[in-house]
């Protein structure tokens, strides 16, 4: 439970490149670790969760190395397929590892046992089994939570429509349909982040996208890419610092190497109609990812509500949206249940956190109201949860108060983020 103690700072200004994506990073070290041959990436995203896909792989037979220049490099399975591990494979705090690898191996003739912390041990992992289930893959687990066992084999396809909006669910599916005879489809509730899809091509590996269903066929091989795959920066963690100089007059940033997937930036919409100005340019395209510059700028405040239809474009990014209403704004989430069976209940532990620090906020059964006011009373004690979302948000909430905070659990940021305090010093102005 490190804690961490806050004073409250003056604005944020300046230049700040955006370490590499975690979503992107786990879909390159999966496919890596499935493709035949040398996958080469640079700038990974640098966090807990995207180590945790890498000792997985490793553990299945993947060769990883780490190369002086951020480059990491997954000799993957190939033809052999993976082998059986040892032990159980332990995904730590990260969902996507752990959904996506029983999607992975579903189809193979192996036997793995997957663990992960408590956080990740509390968490539905029946939104994947039932899939994997209709395919014909044999995947255990007592009351849908990990430990959860796959025993691959073959699969049939099937055409299956998730009952929440998941990027995690939908690229279960399409992995065990790489190994399923016939096509296989996902027909989903709503778009979620289509980073699989896009990561396919770079594999030699097609899936067809028709509005929101999207379809793969089986017996496909993966081959690993020739050149080295970069990662662009995390739109997530982006997120923190534009929602942070949206809270504090004065503020100016301006982040650089993002990746502007459209399916990640509902916050860039919920930020302006907070009053914030927000300019994109893109200036390159990685990996089928677009990719480019965020330049926030402080604006007055302005209330929002966000919308059932725009939660899976920034379901991530709602803690940080949360903070920066704390500064003034009145902000009410609806339709985000899902939240709360991410690394915490997050609307639960938000909002009891957000009060802790002082601020106005009730929960609803699938979302929060925000009633926030300018330079917060005094600072607080608030508690994490080991949630890393839950830190920054808090931290964000902390700087823009008038006396210092603390915050319990912060370590958790090393989740997706381990560089945030010292990207935070880069960029803080001070009071005085
Ligand atoms: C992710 C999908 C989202 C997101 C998570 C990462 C992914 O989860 O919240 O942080 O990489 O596919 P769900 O698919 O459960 O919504």
């Amino acid at each position: 439970m490190p804690v961490v103690s806050l004073s409250p700072i003056r604005a944020v200004s300046g230049l700040l490149a955006i370490p590499g994506d975690k979503s992107i990073s786990h879909r390159y070290v999966l496919l890596g670790a499935l493709a035949s041959g040398r996958t080469t990436m640079r700038h990974l995203a640098p966090g807990a969760d995207v180590r945790a896909s890498l000792g997985c792989v490793a553990a299945l037979g993947a060769s990883v190395l780490r190369a002086p220049g951020g480059i990491v490099t997954v000799d993957g399975w190939g033809e052999a397929g993976p082998g059986s591990p040892t032990g159980p494979l332990d995904c730590l705090n990260s969902g996507t590892t752990m959904r996506l690898l029983l999607g992975l191996l579903a189809g193979f003739p192996v036997s793995a046992t997957l663990i992960g912390d408590a956080s990740l041990s509390n968490r539905p992992m029946r939104r994947v089994m039932d899939p994997l289930h209709a395919m014909g893959a044999h995947v255990t687990a007592v009351e849908g939570r990990a430990p959860v066992t796959v025993t691959g084999g073959r699969l049939h396809a099937t055409t299956w429509t998730p009952a929440a909006a998941s990027a995690q669910i939908k690229s279960a599916i399409l992995l065990a349909g790489l190994r399923a005879e016939g096509s296989t489809t996902v027909v989903e509730p709503a778009a979620t982040r289509d980073h699989t899809e896009r990561a396919f091509p770079l594999f030699g590996l097609t899936c067809a996208v028709d509005g929101l269903r999207v379809s793969v066929d089986g017996g496909q091989r993966a081959v690993a890419p020739s050149g080295t795959l970069d990662v662009p920066g995390d739109p997530s963690s982006a997120a923190a610092w534009a929602a942070l100089a949206a809270s504090l007059p004065g503020s100016h940033v301006e982040l650089t190497g993002v990746a502007l997937n459209p399916r990640r930036l509902g916050f860039v919409a919920a930020l302006q109609r907070m009053g914030a100005t927000v300019a994109i340019t893109k200036t390159h395209v990685l990996g089928g990812e677009p990719v480019g510059t965020v330049a926030v700028t402080y604006g007055n405040c302005a209330d929002t509500t966000i919308e059932p239809d725009e939660v899976p474009g920034l379901i991530d990014e709602l803690p940080v949206l949360a903070a920066c209403a704390a500064h003034g704004r009145r902000l009410e989430v609806r339709g985000a249940g899902e939240l709360r069976v991410k690394e915490s209940d997050r609307i639960s532990a938000l909002v009891t956190g957000l009060r802790a620090l002082g601020v106005s906020a009730e929960e609803f059964t699938d979302g929060f109201v925000i009633n926030g006011r300018a330079r917060l009373p005094c600072g607080g004690q608030a508690d994490a949860v080991h949630d890393h979302r839950l830190v920054m948000a808090f931290t964000l909430v902390a700087l823009g108060a008038i006396g210092p905070s603390t915050i319990t659990d912060a370590d958790a940021v090393d989740v997706s983020y381990p560089g945030f305090w010292t990207d935070l010093a880069a960029l803080r102005v001070p009071l005085a």
